[in-house]
């Protein structure tokens, strides 16, 4: 299993901690997981304070979407139920079938690559089945089922986007076999996690790993401390991501189905070039900028 790699705070991109493994034993119950890493959800044993965290955390997170998160998302969050109390992933799972065709499965937490991607090929989603700790309301160090189903599942709700992690899961089920698992897992950090979109009012965050934070939402999409380049699939892989900081840089997709379209085409040989090009030049630290790049100003709200 690989294991992760810290420079001064900057991912090489070695593993991904979004759904990798790490060096300590990853939490969560494992004896109960089938041999594709889904379990039950064990709802019965959710405290009355489990379903008040999730509450609070669901509570703060909607009274900061307006003009921040994409509206791709704000029209499907309420698809996750009621937000008095952790959701039923069945539930959820009936919705979410009729809408894209995906699932949401329980997993006891972080699991091997090869049965993410596996999972997401098939268009299952898993879904951490344990919620933080009180004294972790404001950070979890993995992803808990409030990241899961808060930050990941209402964009499943949309058909482009749900089209894009069917094929990120197949093209990882290949990349296993290229050795090119972390170009790949960049392109889930820069997108999936940490994406952002540009749209006619301004840019909007659609990354679960933003959706779900409760300072990097407003920073992913106003703060000038952050660089937001246009979105490119060599110039992303060759990108260094930050672990345990907010984002030095985002990527801006213009549309879903850009997006879409620019990750279709076989990966063998953009792996190939991308692998030259770092042999030559280097990898691109977080937070820099290249010549001639196109750059995406941030648009401050209005003082009243
Ligand atoms: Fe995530």
């Amino acid at each position: 299993m690989p294991s992760l790699d810290f420079h001064d705070g900057v991912n090489k991109g070695v593993a991904p901690v979004t759904y990798g493994t790490g060096s300590r034993p990853p939490r969560g119950d494992y004896a109960k997981a089938r041999a594709d890493y889904t379990c039950e959800q064990a709802y019965a044993q959710y405290t009355e304070a489990d379903h008040a965290t999730y509450r609070r955390l669901y509570s703060r997170q909607l009274q900061q979407l307006p003009g921040l998160a994409c509206d791709e998302f704000i029209s499907a969050v309420q698809q996750l139920g009621t937000p008095e109390h952790i959701p039923h992933f069945d539930d959820v799972s009936e919705r979410l079938l009729k809408a894209t065709g995906w699932q949401i499965v329980g997993v006891p937490g972080l699991i091997p690559e090869e049965a993410f991607f596996a999972l997401l090929a098939a268009r299952k989603f898993p879904v951490t089945d344990w919620i933080r700790k009180p004294e972790e309301f404001d950070y979890v160090v993995e992803p808990d089922v409030f990241h899961d189903l808060f930050g990941h599942v209402p964009l499943l709700f949309n058909p482009v986007f749900a089209d894009y992690m069917q094929a990120y899961g197949a093209g990882g089920m290949k990349a296993s076999r290229l050795d090119a698992a972390e170009l790949l897992a960049r392109l889930y950090w820069y997108t999936v996690e940490f994406g952002i979109i540009a749209t006619p009012q301004g840019l909007r965050a659609y990354g679960a790993g933003i959706l779900s934070s409760a300072g990097e939402l407003r920073h992913s999409v106003t703060s000038m401390q952050a660089e937001r380049v246009a979105f490119d699939l060599q110039r992303l892989m060759r990108s260094r991501y930050k672990i345990d900081s907010y984002q030095a840089t985002y990527f801006v997709i213009d549309s879903f189905d850009q997006l879409f379209e620019a990750t279709a085409p076989d990966f063998t040989p953009v792996y190939r070039q991308v692998r030259d090009r770092i042999a030559v030049e280097g990898e691109i630290e977080a937070g820099a900028v290249l010549v001639g790049e196109r750059r995406f100003s941030v648009s401050l709200p209005a003082r009243g």
